[in-house]
């Protein structure tokens, strides 16, 4: 199978999250991103997981019971702009966005540029130095490009003596494919 975008963003998370870390899913979804940190954090660890839709809530709930992951998890339905209600600690090592829609449920409750870029601000003051966050940006299809756009205008002024952004793309596929983006907290 080839490489994509979820790999990229595994992999990422991988080299940067240890066991006893506290770590954010910003975009529950159906729970596996929620896993993979719940398995990478260990019982010693801790993730907070956020999403607007009940279903989404529900259906990781189950995943991570199915697989004994669920003690060190907090699901929250509320919006990841609000996630400085619920974290209080400035010692977060990752924060997961993948942005966009539920997979086979309504299109139309998506993540909006907005509400994503004050999550992705809140995100930068939370995280603890070398601290990273992933996201994954989808363009064109049900979502179009506006997201993509204010997420990359956000970026490119994020000031870069305290932040290194990386954007991986698949230069050479069509359609449009999703993008990787890497930002790591420097101080
Ligand atoms: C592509 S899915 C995430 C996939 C997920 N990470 C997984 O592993 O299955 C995007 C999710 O973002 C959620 N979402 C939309 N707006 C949101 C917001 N403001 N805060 C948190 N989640 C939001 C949607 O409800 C949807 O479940």
């Amino acid at each position: 199978m080839k490489i994509n975008t979820t790999t990229l963003a595994k992999n990422f998370i991988k080299e940067n999250v240890s066991n006893g870390d506290i770590v954010i899913d910003a975009t529950m979804g159906r729970g596996n991103d929620t896993l993979f940190l719940s398995q990478l954090v260990g019982k010693d660890g801790f993730v907070y997981a956020f999403d607007i839709q009940q279903e989404a809530i529900d259906d990781t709930k189950t995943k991570l019971i199915q697989n004994n992951s669920y003690n060190n998890v907090s699901l929250i339905l509320d919006g990841h702009e609000n996630m400085d209600k619920y974290i209080k600690d400035n010692n977060v090592s990752c924060v997961v966005f993948n942005f966009g829609y539920l997979p086979k449920a309504n299109h139309n409750i998506c993540t909006k540029p907005d509400s994503s870029i004050l999550a992705i601000q809140k995100s930068l003051q939370i995280l603890k130095k070398k601290g990273v966050i992933s996201l994954c940006v989808y363009q064109g299809g049900d979502t179009g490009f506006e997201e993509k756009e204010a997420i990359f205008n956000f970026l490119k002024d994020l000031d870069y003596n305290k932040y290194t952004v990386i954007v991986s793309e698949f230069f050479n596929r069509p359609n449009y494919p999703p993008i990787h983006i890497k930002i790591i907290k420097e101080i």
